[in-house]
Parts: C-alpha cells; sequence; structure tokens
C-alpha cells in the first residue's frame, strides 16, 4: 500500500494547494492510498467533507499525515523541520528552487529523502501534461495583463464614440517565453496594441502569430540552452537592449517584464532613468519581483509609484486565479506520479535511468543525483575557491 501525504500549504500568502478532490478519484483508481491535511482546500473554497467524499483521508495533525505517508506532494517546498518527520526513503516533489537553495538540498540528503523538483521537469513533448512551469507561468501571463490593466486609468481597446475617439492602449511585452505569450494574447483579446521583444529570435514567429508586433533588435549571436532557455546576455549586448527598446517602453501604457534566465537570476532590463521616461498614470508588471526583478525599483510583494509611474511587484501571480491554478498544478502532479506508477505493485516505481526522472530527481538515497545540478554546484565551488585563493 503506497500513501500519498499531501500537507496543507505554509506560505502566508499561498492559496492554492496540490491535490482536489477529482484528482484524489483519480488516485485512488490507480490504487494508492490518499490522506490529504485538514483544510488544504479551504483558500480555494474546496471543503474537507469534499476531499472526504472523494475518497481521502483527513489527518488534523501535520506530524502525523508527514509520518505515515511514502508520497508527499506538495507546491512549495516543505520546511526543513517537516522533513525530520519523514519516513527514510520517503519521496517528495513539489518546487524545490534547488539551484538557490543549497542548504535545503544538503538537509534532503542528511534525511535520506528522495526528491522531485517540479521546476526540472524537462521541456520536451513528453512532459507537457507534468510541466508546472508552463501551467503556472501562463496563468500568470494572464494575471499580470489583468492587474496592469486594472491599474490602467485608461481603457484598452479603441472605441469610437460620439463622445469623441479613444486610442486603443500600448503593450509591451518583454520576453515571450510562456508567461509572455499568454500576456499578449490576454492583452489583444482585450484589444490593445501591443509589441513584443525577446533575445530568443525564434519566438518572433509566434508573437507575429497573436497579432503582436516584434521588435527587432539586432543583438548579434544570442543562442539557447539545449532545453530552449534564453542564454545570458554579454554586457554589451544587454546595453544595447536597453537602448534599442528605450523608446519602445517611453511610449507605452503597460510594459510587462518576463525575462528570467533558467537557475540564474533575472536580468536587470530597465533602468530607472527609463521608468521616469514614461508618461505618469503608465504601469510596469515585473514579474521576477520575487528573485531580484527586471525593473529598477520594484519592491518584492508591493505596488508603488514612481514619479507617477506604477510598478506592480506583487509576484505570487497564479495565485491571482488560485482555483485554476490549483486545478493545473494538481493535474501535473497526477499526470507525473500516473506516468511511473506500476499497477502490480502499487508503488511510484523509480528509475534513474528514465530520460524524466533523471532530469527531475534532485536526491536519492543520500546523494544529489541530478548531473545538471551537480554541474552547477562544482561551478560554483570552483568560482567561491578561487576567489578564496585570490
Ligand atoms: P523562461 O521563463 O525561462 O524565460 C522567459 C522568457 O524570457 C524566455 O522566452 C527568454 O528567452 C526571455 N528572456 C531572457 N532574457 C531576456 C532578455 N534579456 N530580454 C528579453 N527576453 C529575455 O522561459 P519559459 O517561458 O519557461 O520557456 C523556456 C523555453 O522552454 C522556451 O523555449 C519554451 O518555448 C520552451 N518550452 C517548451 C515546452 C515543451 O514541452 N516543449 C513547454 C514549455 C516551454
Amino acid at each position: 500500500m503506497t500513501i500519498l501525504g499531501f500537507p496543507a500549504e505554509i506560505k502566508p500568502q499561498e492559496k492554492r494547494c496540490a491535490v482536489l478532490p477529482v484528482n484524489v478519484k483519480a488516485y485512488k483508481l490507480l490504487g494508492a492510498t490518499v490522506h490529504v491535511q485538514a483544510g488544504i482546500g479551504q483558500h480555494i473554497h474546496v471543503s474537507d467533507e469534499e476531499y472526504a467524499d472523494a475518497g481521502a483521508e483527513i489527518v488534523a495533525s501535520r506530524l502525523d499525515l508527514l509520518a505515515s505517508a511514502d508520497i508527499v506532494p506538495s507546491l512549495h517546498k516543505l520546511s526543513t523541520d517537516d522533513l525530520r518527520h519523514l519516513k527514510p526513503n520517503a519521496l517528495i516533489m513539489s518546487y524545490l528552487d534547488p539551484f538557490n537553495e543549497k542548504g535545503f538540498v544538503a538537509s534532503l540528503c542528511d534525511n535520506d529523502i528522495t526528491s522531485i523538483s517540479m521546476e526540472m521537469i524537462p521541456r520536451i513533448s513528453r512532459c507537457q501534461k507534468m510541466d508546472a512551469l508552463s501551467s503556472q507561468a501562463s496563468l500568470a501571463g494572464y494575471v499580470m495583463m489583468m492587474q496592469a490593466a486594472n491599474q490602467l486609468e485608461s481603457v484598452l481597446p479603441m472605441m469610437m464614440t460620439p463622445a469623441g475617439t479613444l486610442k486603443p492602449a500600448k503593450v509591451f511585452v518583454i520576453g515571450a517565453g510562456v508567461a509572455g505569450l499568454q500576456a499578449i494574447a490576454t492583452a489583444k483579446r482585450l484589444g490593445a496594441s501591443v509589441t513584443a521583444f525577446d533575445t530568443r529570435t525564434v519566438v518572433a514567429e509566434q508573437v507575429q502569430s497573436l497579432g503582436a508586433k516584434f521588435l527587432n533588435i539586432d543583438l548579434g549571436e544570442t543562442g539557447e540552452t539545449g532545453q530552449g532557455y534564453a542564454q545570458a546576455l554579454t554586457p554589451q549586448q544587454m546595453q544595447i537592449q536597453q537602448r534599442e527598446q528605450a523608446k519602445c517602453i517611453a511610449e507605452s501604457d503597460i510594459v510587462i517584464t518576463t525575462a528570467q534566465l533558467f537557475g540564474r537570476k533575472p536580468p536587470m532590463l530597465i533602468d530607472i532613468k527609463t521608468v521616469e521616461s514614461m508618461q505618469a498614470g503608465s504601469v510596469i508588471v515585473d514579474m521576477a519581483a520575487e528573485n531580484g526583478g527586471n525593473v529598477e525599483g520594484t519592491i518584492s510583494g508591493e505596488i508603488i509609484k514612481h514619479e507617477g509611474v506604477t510598478i506592480i511587484g506583487t509576484g505570487y501571480w497564479a495565485n491571482g486565479v488560485a482555483k485554476h491554478a490549483t486545478q493545473m498544478y494538481s493535474n501535473n502532479l497526477f499526470n507525473l506520479i500516473s506516468e511511473f506508477w506500476h499497477k502490480e505493485d502499487n508503488i511510484f516505481q523509480l528509475d534513474l535511468e528514465d530520460e524524466v526522472q533523471s532530469g527531475c530527481i534532485i536526491t536519492h538515497q543520500g546523494q544529489v543525483v541530478n548531473a545538471m545540478l551537480k554541474s552547477v554546484y562544482e561551478a560554483n565551488n570552483q568560482t567561491t575557491s578561487e576567489k578564496e585563493d585570490q
């Protein structure tokens, strides 16, 4: 018998959770036993009774839930204290941010926990149904655009009325990955005139297919990683980008920045002078606010005004549509677990040779086993020891 134990999320701002009653039924059909912590769905108005009716056992104590489960799926990582209460060899799966959370990864090893990092699920066709980065980023793109529209003092579509013609709002989206493309699509649906830029020129066609313009900036060689992620720009390329996008920013009513570099700090794309070049009343949404920001002056968790320009850095974007975000995340988890479920033995079949599992399993049997993570840690150690030698 394999017990899946779903704890409630402990981050105070978080409304989402990792399972819905419909998934409980699906896990039961697989042959798993499902425990959920009491109150897990309270922020999205799903009651304990609904989970119980679907076949889950409601566990009042978090520690009892952790101590009894073989697999612990959640949205955010557990606390270090939580780890001490898990069974040895338990399997956890959640966002882990392993590049930045080296101490937590060490605790996973110390407690003999096998861990899957949802951020590390490979971006390949087979994994699209498990890809939580994409499902949550897509909703984030929608929410950012809606928040910007709410803050703007004018309408987005063109309106020709007897009282005069209102021009469509100008929206500029920087970074046209999953979130950026959804922000573009949402802005187009609302009737705005949209321009976008990304260092990966392959996305120009996707931007145009949504009816938006692609801002052409010649940065020379930019490239992608093997997984399709952007490479960091050189300082010269950064300068060119900032110079060439300045006019478009100054003329925009809304700027949404979604630029990320996988496993690294997001690039700083808009300096304070460029913010000040925008008309008072314009709005910037900085998706990267929680991790350092794409925009100078952003404050993580806040909406601020700088010389009349509103800068939104609230973060937790997908929380703005927590019910749908939960539906998508819990489906991602179910698709991951069911992909590797061994029906005869009723277990999650670990296979470190599998392309998907080797991409996303971080720790196993007290060791960091993920090749990409190991190489990043080794490179960081080398840089630290080189600095110490100087
Ligand atoms: P991301 O969140 O890592 O980055 C967002 C965007 O920022 C990217 O498009 C990136 O090129 C861009 N960016 C980075 N630096 C920039 C700068 N200085 N200026 C402007 N833009 C900048 O990307 P996301 O959305 O997670 O997608 C990553 C890749 O994975 C993409 O190639 C996407 O098409 C691919 N993908 C593949 C899937 C699959 O299953 N095959 C599923 C989802 C994504």
